[in-house]
């Protein structure tokens, strides 16, 4: 079995797309991707890795991508324990239009996991970015990666990159289980 895996929220495709790029980037043999949509049945599969990527786009205002939200709500209940797991946030979201609550759904994940145990990993600076507020803004960084494709698709490339960097020092290395 893969020794990670990506699990995604995505309404129209942006999330989505992020989640496939990343997927290409580590690699099928070190990584499985699962749409919270489709492929989503219980925690339990989650529970089989010890390194996640957790991708969830902000709707509402301020609210998690539709996709989450029941596995949320059951989690709160349940108190699955993710002692031991790494886990990483992306998602998608819009600076201009939603700028008062941008990416806020990488907060709420952020403060679940974080309170199941998990150790998460992958902030992200908040410079290049202009919004109003965030509930995913701690200490002055992001607590993952936002993409804004509305408003900012020129800096997506650049900014996948760089938070591919942030995550070498705790996600397994595609190239090192290749080599
Ligand atoms: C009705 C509506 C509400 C939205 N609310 C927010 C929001 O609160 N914060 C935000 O950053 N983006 C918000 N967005 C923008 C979406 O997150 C953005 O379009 C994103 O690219 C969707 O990603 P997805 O296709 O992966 O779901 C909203 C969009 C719509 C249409």
């Amino acid at each position: 079995m893969a020794k990670m895996a990506i699990f995604y929220g995505s309404t129209s495709g942006i999330t989505e797309g992020i989640a496939v790029r990343l997927h290409e980037h580590f690699g099928e043999e070190l990584c499985d991707i699962y749409s919270m949509e489709d492929d989503f049945t219980s925690v339990d599969e989650m529970l089989e890795y010890d390194y996640l990527l957790f991708g969830c786009s902000t709707w509402g205002s301020g609210e998690v991508q539709n996709d989450w939200r029941d596995p949320l709500f059951d989690m709160a209940i349940e108190k699955p324990d993710f002692t031991g797991k790494t886990i990483a946030l992306f998602g998608a979201g819009d600076c201009v239009t939603h700028g008062e609550q941008f990416v806020s759904a990488l907060g709420t994940l952020y403060d679940q996991f974080q309170k199941l145990g998990a150790t998460l990993v992958g902030d992200f600076p908040t410079e290049g970015y202009t919004y109003e507020y965030s509930f995913a803004v701690r200490d002055s960084k992001f607590v993952g990666l936002p993409i804004d494709e509305v408003n900012e698709s020129d800096k997506t490339d650049e900014r996948i990159a760089s938070w591919l960097e942030v995550l070498k020092s705790h996600f397994p290395s595609p190239s090192l289980e290749t080599a």
